[in-house]
């Protein structure tokens, strides 16, 4: 028999409060932060308001490190939140994944959290299909499970204003909460007012302190990369993709990872920290009024040793120059949260600034903040600019108003059997006017668009960067056929497949057929790769190159068009045990040929509309219908 685990006195201590104490627990499932935020922000609420409680934030993959401890643990929970975010094509974030796999492939574990009580907020976006799918299903099973849901499951819409559904959410349960953790000697609640969080500064003397570098010491030699951990890679080859006629701008760019360690795989995933422009930088530091050489670190604890609140962001390396602050580390150009304007608020010297601050962020405001704000795009920058006198201390400028700036994915162009010491990307440019007539410049692909490759200069442009693995992967067996959708800059992990096919076929292996379908707008603009896909072709990687033109024609071309027209062809090899891959927005094109794939498996299979869904979900369910979206 095996013998049974003696859970370690720690473990068992963690859940222990001390009598008349409730223990409340909030996990998040994040992929930029913004659950996180939540989960720190609904923690800090909670403390404020109910003595009773002892809270504590958790990412869901600290939680358990093997999958079976999460239901030791969870058994022995009383009161939880979920702050989940969907991402991609209905997906957990990468930290809640493992948590999400085990929570709902565990079957029949009947009624077991009849202990629980808990409530759900989801972050999605209503654009796409899979709406809050993480958040909807966790809350659905952890009531199925015998938990007792405390507030309806909220789903937060990124598309409109997330901060308002997280407001709404939380207005709904203080009155259940209420009942459960007031205090009984005192019935009587005192109003609660939100605390601006700010961290300690330190300005040091540029004399004395000499700045580092802290990538470059992290980098090489750690033993695997994170979204925690990047590893500093020099930029080796960037070109323009797009041919000169084209108005618009795609940009190749090759990481250099040779002895650092990074593996890869055809098809996953690269995380890239790019930097803030200059101008953009030298406009934030005006607008703070601090000059951009000033040389400072930021502190989570109090002078006395006491911590500051936990809903701050985690601060970042220092002492660093505010020049490097504002580049690396600042979100700078999107629209400011409702929580930046009050921080803002608190710090405006004039006081019509101050009321009107107050008022964008007020709940009688919501109409006004969604329009001058999130309709108009206004970014950080430009919201500070309208209210010059608002100058918050660089301490609480980057524990409340600017958010982190996060790291973008891209799928990678390459596959390490071509390339094993390059991650290649494929980077369409993000670039134009929003409603105010600011030209918005995507923060990484406008650095991607600037950046300086060794092949022209040794002082080339450097990025932190991280490799995400995904399941977007080519058959085992080479000789199945596949299918590949991938218009614009969806073309990028397919790039990687043929790289990976070619290099099998030198090396003697039986490819199977190879059909890709690729969409661009005009053959003299933006026909991506054009002469690589054509040597695929002439090299017998890829069996059959389809082209979608949707600006050549007096109609518009797309890739489900030609898949329509190749419908029996492109089903057969499917239906004879093929792939069928697609790559690109998810929001339009993936959409729509998830639609296509349907209608064609309709008339192919000659079967009714829901007979030809349920062999959709089947080749889903068995992974041969892989989707990359975004
Ligand atoms: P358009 O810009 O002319 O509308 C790569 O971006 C290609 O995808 C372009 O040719 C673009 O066409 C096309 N595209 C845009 N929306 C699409 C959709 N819903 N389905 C398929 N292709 C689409």
């Amino acid at each position: 028999a095996v013998p049974k685990a003696v859970p370690l006195q720690e473990e068992e201590d963690e859940f222990e409060v001390a009598s008349g104490k409730t223990r409340v627990t909030i996990f998040y499932g994040t992929q930029t932060g913004t659950a996180e935020g939540f989960a720190k922000a609904l923690a800090e609420e909670i403390k404020a308001r109910y003595e009773k409680a002892v809270v504590k934030v958790i990412d869901l993959d600290d939680y358990a490190p093997e999958d079976d401890k999460y239901g030791e643990k969870l058994k022995k929970e009383t009161m939880a939140f979920f702050m989940l975010a969907t991402y991609g094509d209905g997906e957990p974030t990468d930290n809640a994944a493992r948590f999400y796999k085990w929570f709902t492939e565990g079957t029949d574990r009947g009624v077991w959290l009849e202990q629980l009580r808990y409530g759900v907020f989801g972050l999605g976006n209503r654009q796409y299909e899979h709406f809050n799918k993480i958040g909807k299903v966790v809350d659905e099973l952890l009531n199925e499970q015998g938990a007792k849901r405390l507030v309806t499951v909220g789903l937060g819409d990124d598309d409109q204003c997330i901060e308002d559904d997280f407001s709404a959410w939380r207005e709904a349960l203080w009155p259940e909460l209420d009942q459960l953790l007031q205090d009984d000697t005192n019935n009587v609640s005192t109003p609660y007012t939100a605390v601006i969080p700010e961290y300690r500064i330190v300005i040091h003397d540029p004399s004395i302190t000499s700045y580092e570098d802290h990538y470059s010491n992290m980098a090489n030699g750690n033993a695997s990369f994170d979204i925690h951990h990047p590893c500093r890679v020099n930029v080796a080859v960037q070109k323009e993709l797009h041919k000169p006629a084209s108005d618009r701008s795609c940009i190749h760019l090759e990481f250099d990872v040779h002895a650092t360690g990074i593996t890869y795989e055809t098809g996953d995933h690269v995380g890239v920290y790019a930097d803030n422009c200059d101008d953009t930088v030298e406009e934030a530091a005006k607008l703070l009024g601090q000059p951009l050489d000033l040389l400072f670190s930021i502190h989570t604890d109090n002078n006395d040793g006491t911590s500051l609140g936990s809903s701050l962001p985690p601060p970042f390396p220092g002492p660093c120059t505010l020049k490097t602050a504002l580049a690396r580390y600042a979100d700078l150009l999107n629209p400011p949260r409702k929580a930046a304007l009050i921080a803002l608020a608190a710090h405006a010297v004039e006081p019509s600034e101050a009321e009107r601050l107050k008022f964008l962020s007020s709940p009688q405001g919501k109409d006004e903040y969604s329009k001058w704000v999130v309709g108009s795009q206004r970014s950080l920058l430009e919201v500070m600019a309208e209210f010059p006198s608002a100058k918050p201390p660089l301490g609480v400028f980057f524990a409340a108003v600017a958010p982190r700036l996060q790291p973008r994915y891209y799928s990678i162009s390459s596959s390490p059997r071509f390339a094993p010491h390059r991650v290649h990307v494929t980077c369409a440019l993000v670039y134009g006017p929003t409603p105010t007539g600011r030209i918005h410049k995507g923060v990484s692909s406008f650095w991607m668009k600037n950046a300086v490759p060794l092949e022209k200069s040794q002082n080339c442009s450097w990025a932190p960067i991280f490799i995400r693995q995904s399941n977007f992967k080519l058959p085992a067996d080479h000789s199945v056929p596949i299918v590949m959708v991938g218009p614009g800059t969806g073309l990028a992990p397919f790039r990687g497949f043929l790289q990976e096919r070619l290099a099998l076929k030198e090396e003697g292996a039986q490819l199977g057929p190879a059909l890709l379908f690729f969409g661009c707008r005009n053959r003299q603009m933006d026909f991506i790769y054009e002469d690589e896909l054509n040597n695929f072709v002439q090299q017998g990687a890829l069996s059959e190159l389809i082209v979608a033109f949707s600006r050549e024609g007096p109609s518009k071309e797309y890739v489900q068009h030609k898949m329509m027209e190749r419908a029996a062809y492109m089903w057969n090899l499917i239906s004879q045990g093929g792939y069928f891959y697609v790559c690109g927005d998810a929001k339009g094109m993936a959409r729509d040929v998830h639609r296509t794939l349907h209608t064609i498996v309709q008339q192919e299979e000659k079967v009714d509309s829901s007979k030809a869904e349920s062999i959709v979900k089947k080749l889903q369910m068995d992974g041969r219908y892989l989707r990359d979206v975004w």
